[in-house]
């Protein structure tokens, strides 16, 4: 089997859930390394191994293909008790990652007073009409923790005496902050957990940076995915409704420690439609019988919390502002058959501003999003796209709509998924992506 000749980075474009999962796992066997860079257990995605399924939060993609080496980066922050759950299943499905995974000694820890800040923010937020909706995981605070110098990194474990003192300030501050009624753990049982949870993982640490420029230096493929997607970025996205890294493009190589000369295509993750989970901007949203339908059809479920995401049409200005920043060279359109057997079929164009101007810029402040309404083009639905692997096979009324969906976006379809499994699914001839899938 031919390796990819170029590193190869995977990101959503919209506002996470784009089905990167499927995409990572259809090329990972082209790549000797996968390379998670930001985010933790946050992110969610399903593999179906012999119609059996394993959820991963933080574990990469490639965990079922015996030919990657598995990298978690820097950027990502890291539950450990959650990860050793990923690799318990995994073992028991045959799948021994030992001897091809490396976290790096510079990732962050999610502890648990960060889990329970993030829970009680929440609370007391939405008794203000001010919740975010996050996924409760402690990601925030982890990252706050580090943004503040107070976090604790993989590499503070090889220093057991040292942690307490290293794990007290951050605490001290949680506990100020929830009060003394907060069941919160002891800061001692706190750190007698970490080296219990942490004992397994000390053979995995290493300094993945190192390690990356090594792999890049000798020529091995890297594929770097992505976890959530540029409308949850931190400072791209619809902030403050968004999460706490940079899952755009920058957000790799802070994340990781190679230079953007280590990447050298770009694929953009997009849904024929658009989803997002929690609160905030969501201008596509349906919240009629269509939005219903979609989210029925496409199961459109949380994997990491459950929770029913909105649903709406393909909102092309919030995509094409993820495909400039991040320089996206191919889309993967995906989910394109939870579409078939719809009357009408809708793309959100542009936006209508409170002035009646029509724009295709997406407001900088949450506030100002609540004046926009969607532009919407409709086009006449189609039967059934179900497994179709050429695209001139697609109904008329299909190829019309993924065209102009292309042209609204400014970038060209490489890939096109058309159902949830493997071999369904239209690689687009004469793309960068026809050498490694084709
Ligand atoms: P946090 O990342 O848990 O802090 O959540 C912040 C926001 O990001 C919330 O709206 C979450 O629903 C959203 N979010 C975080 N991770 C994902 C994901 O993997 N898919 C979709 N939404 C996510």
């Amino acid at each position: 089997m031919s390796l990819a000749r170029t590193n190869l980075a995977i990101l959503g474009l919209q506002w996470g859930d784009e089905g990167k999962g499927k995409v990572v796992d259809l090329l990972s066997p082209k790549f000797r390394q996968v390379v998670r860079f930001q985010g933790g257990n946050n992110a969610g995605h399903t593999v179906v191994v012999d119609g059996v399924s394993i959820a991963l939060h933080q574990v990469p993609s490639g965990a079922l293909h015996p030919g990657c080496f598995l990298v978690v980066g820097n950027g990502v922050v890291l539950n450990l008790e959650v990860f050793q759950q990923e690799l318990d299943r995994l073992k028991a499905r045959g799948f021994d990652l030992t001897g091809r995974l490396m976290l790096s000694e510079k990732a962050h820890i999610i502890l648990p007073h960060h889990i329970a800040l993030d829970q009680w923010r929440e609370i007391r937020a939405d008794k203000v009409g001010a919740k975010i909706g996050t996924t409760g995981r402690g990601i925030g605070p982890a990252y706050e923790m580090k943004a503040a110098r107070m976090g604790i990194r993989l590499g503070d474990l090889r220093h057991p005496e040292a942690l307490a003192a290293r794990i007290a300030p951050g605490y001290e501050e949680v506990q100020i902050r929830l009060g003394q009624d907060s069941p919160l753990p002891s800061l001692q049982a706190i750190v007698d957990g970490l080296l219990k949870t942490a004992e397994p993982f000390l053979q995995f640490i290493g300094d993945t940076q190192s390690h990356l420029i090594e792999a890049w230096g000798r020529g091995d493929s890297i594929l770097f995915e992505g976890a959530q997607a540029t409308l949850l970025d931190i400072d791209h996205g619809t902030y403050p409704f968004v999460t706490s890294s940079n899952c755009s493009l920058g957000g790799l190589f802070t994340g990781t420690g190679l230079p953007p000369k280590a990447v050298g295509q770009i694929l953009g993750i997009a849904k024929a439609y658009t989803t997002r989970v929690g609160a905030g901007p969501f201008p596509a949203e349906l919240l009629d019988a269509t939005g219903d339908r979609i989210r029925e059809v496409g199961r459109e479920f949380g994997t990491t919390t459950g929770r029913p995401r909105r649903c709406g049409w393909f909102d092309a200005p919030i995509t094409a502002h993820a495909c400039r920043t991040n320089g996206v060279d191919g889309l993967a359109i995906m989910k394109l058959d939870v579409l078939d057997g719809m009357e009408d079929v809708g793309l959100i164009v542009g936006y209508r501003t409170g002035e009646g101007t029509v724009t295709t810029k997406l407001p900088s402040c949450a506030s100002e999003w609540r004046d926009i309404q969607p532009v919407v083009k409709t086009f006449k639905g189609w039967d059934s796209t179900r497994g179709i692997t050429d695209h001139r096979n697609l109904p008329s009324q299909a190829q019309a709509y993924l065209e102009s969906l292309a042209e609204s976006v400014e970038v060209p379809i490489t890939y096109l998924s058309t159902g949830p499994d493997r071999a369904e699914g239209c690689i687009y001839p004469g793309t960068f992506l026809e050498p490694l899938l084709g």
